[in-house]
């Protein structure tokens, strides 16, 4: 991004999780796997899930309504609303629709980003341009994913990760230099394949037969997207620093998307970031796609580590494959 005069301040956030908790010894009932296994491939010890009759929604409007507090604004004076999803509540409408419902705003613009992992750094470009544009004046980026919807409790490899969350911020117009100063994206789509739920869109509608096969639930070809994720992620950090001229030492806080443990401690290895600048919080919720870094940056505030005027990197890595990363004046 080039300097502008106009600047999308971040002045609220929030987070919400289901009440429920899966823990390993749960897991441990359902699939062949150990607490112990989980703990040290993964780094996850319990994840919270929705119950039946709950809906991604409703942890986004949550994690909304907590945003708007912090921001000190009522729902209507939000124009913009972008949920980030790829486990939303349904395929039509879209999960922003029903978020804007939930607060308790019924006319500003509303649609769905689907960027998988990254999905809340597209958010948070795109709201950004928005209001540097001046095409919005006041926007909510949410979060909202009930992953465990598509995850199957069969499969040992995948089932161990995945948790449901929501995480807003409310951004608004601001002269300041702050907010979301730069980013950087891109997408190796010859790795669809590798991370994916294969039915029950328009490309396999749902059947009796997708069904039996199970494809309406997530595959990953776990050990190749790992790599893939510490090498796309690196890159993605050293290109936006170098892009915006900044290094490693200018950075407060560096939050990463939470996939596993093992993919944030490689990464804060090969970029030789000390890990009490790394903020990690995947034991407590798991993956939770593009609600793990929103979730993460609330916790951060209300943890102390992170503050006001603070430079903050964020950085993730998903379905598509995608990689995003930015840079965030606080
Ligand atoms: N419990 C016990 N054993 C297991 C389990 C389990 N839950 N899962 C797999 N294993 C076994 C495998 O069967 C295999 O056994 P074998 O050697 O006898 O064949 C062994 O453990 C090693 O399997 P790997 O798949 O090589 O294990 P790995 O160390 O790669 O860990 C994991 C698997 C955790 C899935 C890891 O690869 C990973 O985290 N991948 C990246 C995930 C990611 O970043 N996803 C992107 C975001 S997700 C999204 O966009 C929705």
């Amino acid at each position: 991004m080039t300097a502008n005069s106009r600047y999308a301040a971040i002045t609220g956030w929030g987070m919400a999780v289901p009440d429920r908790i899966l823990t390993n010894s749960d897991l441990e009932e359902l699939v062949d796997t150990s607490d112990e296994w989980i703990r040290t491939r993964t780094g996850v010890v319990e994840r919270h899930v929705l119950s039946e009759g709950e809906k991604p929604s409703e942890l986004g409007a949550a994690a909304a309504r907590q945003a708007l507090d912090h921001a000190g604004l009522e729902a209507e004076a939000i124009d913009t609303v972008i949920v980030t999803t790829c486990t939303g509540d349904r395929s039509i409408p879209a999960t922003a629709n029903s978020v804007q419902h939930l607060i308790g705003n019924d006319r500003a613009a509303a649609f769905d980003i689907n960027g998988g992992c990254v999905g809340f750094i597209h958010g948070l470009q795109v709201a950004t341009s928005l209001i540097v544009t001046g095409a919005a004046e006041r926007a909510l980026v949410v979060a909202a994913e009930g992953l465990t919807r598509f995850t199957d409790y069969k499969d040992r490899s995948t089932c161990v990760l995945f948790g449901d969350g929501g995480g807003a911020v409310v951004l608004e117009a601001s002269s300041a230099e702050e907010g979301c100063l730069a980013s950087k994206f891109a997408s190796d789509a010859t790795a669809i394949e590798l991370l994916t739920v294969p039915a029950g869109m328009a490309e396999r509608p749902a059947s009796h037969e997708t069904v039996d096969e199970r494809l309406h639930y997530l595959k990953m070809e776990g050990s190749e997207v790992f790599r893939r994720a510490v090498v796309g992620m690196e890159l993605a950090v050293r290109e936006l620093l170098e892009e915006t001229k900044r290094s490693l030492e200018d950075i407060d806080l560096v939050v990463p998307h939470q996939a596993n443990k093992r993919i944030i401690d490689a990464l804060a290895r090969r970029l030789e970031i000390p890990d009490e600048k790394v903020y990690c919080n995947i034991d407590r919720y798991g993956n939770t796609s593009s609600a793990t870094i929103p979730i993460a940056l609330a916790e951060s505030v209300s943890s102390g580590k992170l503050h006001k005027g603070d430079l903050v990197l964020l950085v993730a890595f998903g379905a598509g494959l995608s990689v995003g990363a930015a840079l965030v004046k606080w």
